[in-house]
């Protein structure tokens, strides 16, 4: 049996709970993966600890009625109030879903995931300042304990991003990633060329839920940065850094110059890339008119798309949702199957 702790329960840990719960039964019968969640821990929502597992069921009709998990049945066994660092070390949990608020710096969760792997158990987060503020140390203390550091969910949400580059194209040598990784800057451009303004693109992005509240994050490009250097960490080996990212967001595209390159055949799109060329590698963020005849350009909306450059494969494109709460929560069981099969067979790639 896996025992799951749940670091945060907003969005994605409540729509993480409600896949397990529709989904357990399947899940059990077709791959053998008796998954349950045993504790959640919340600074807003509260504590509730159960070794045996926790009725989903009930669980989220607390949440759902009452905003808080105080109200969850008396039961045996049931231990409540724990704080997120009790809850990762002292609960018979073996995997951490690191799913709690953080902070631009990596904060709470850089320090949550340390202590997950120092109690030797395994990790899923889909926040990205683990993964890409935390990486060398992160996954090094994965190593060190045989844990494993899931981050699927932090590029392109459970689209499989990082999964196709580093497991399913493995053999290949990649030389260069480049991707539209930052689903808000792409539906602006859409409507934008469309007609909109770039205000109200803007603001439609944020009404739709796609945008930061601060919107910075989404058009001035960090959102993206973040995510080429987990790419690059992960998927190329290379230890990237967030500064070494020349980045440059849409704030001075306007609907004219976005309508004009429809004209002349192109799509104005926010790009994150990452060569590698020798020793060398070079990584920026930032808008490139892109041909129409690249698969990167026929790419609307909030979709998120990528493409690995291969030397035996030439270039592969994925295209799916970047965002989401449903999707992000695939990503999590994504990286739970995987620590299931990687059980069952001793080894992974991704
Ligand atoms: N605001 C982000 C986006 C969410 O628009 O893609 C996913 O990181």
């Amino acid at each position: 049996m896996r025992r799951i702790a749940l670091i945060g329960f907003g969005g994605v840990g409540q729509a993480f709970a409600a896949v397990l719960a529709e989904r357990g039964e399947d899940l059990r019968r077709e791959m053998g993966l008796d998954a349950r969640i045993v504790a959640v821990s919340d600074p807003f929502k509260g504590a509730v600890y159960q070794e045996g597992g926790l009725d989903l069921r009930a669980l989220s009709a607390c949440v759902r009625e009452k905003g808080s998990v105080d109200a969850y049945p008396e039961g045996p066994g049931v231990v409540r109030g724990l704080d997120s660092i009790a809850t990762i070390q002292e609960t018979a949990a073996d995997t951490i879903v690191e799913v709690s608020p953080t902070l631009p710096g990596g904060e709470p969760s850089i320090g949550y995931c340390r202590a997950a792997f120092a109690s030797g158990k395994h990790v899923i987060t889909s926040n990205k300042g683990p993964a890409a503020l935390g990486y060398a140390e992160l996954s090094a203390a994965a190593k060190a304990v045989g844990a494993y550091f899931g981050i699927e969910g932090t590029v392109m949400s459970g689209t499989p991003s990082l999964w196709l580059g580093k497991a399913a194209l493995a053999g290949n040598r990649i030389s260069e990633i480049r991707g539209i990784l930052n689903g808000t800057t792409n539906y602006m451009l859409t409507r934008m060329e469309e007609g909109l303004e770039y205000d109200d693109a803007l603001g439609e992005a944020q009404q739709l839920g796609y945008a930061e509240a601060e919107p910075s994050s989404d058009v001035d490009g960090h959102d993206a940065q973040f995510k080429i250097v987990i790419l690059a960490q992960h998927v190329l080996g290379v230890p990237l850094r967030l500064e070494q990212v020349q980045r440059t967001g849409i704030r001075d595209l306007t609907r004219k110059d976005v309508e004009a390159a429809v004209r002349a055949g192109s799509h104005w799109k926010l790009l994150a890339r990452v060569e590698v060329d020798g020793s060398e590698v070079r990584a920026s963020v930032g808008p490139v008119r892109v041909p129409s005849a690249d698969a990167l350009a026929s790419v609307r909306g909030a979709l998120n798309a990528i493409t690995y450059q291969c030397d035996l494969m030439g270039p592969v494109t994925l295209v799916g949702a970047g965002a989401g709460r449903q999707e992000t929560a695939f990503a999590l069981l994504a990286d739970l199957i995987r620590i299931e099969q990687r059980a069952a067979t001793g080894r992974s790639l991704a």
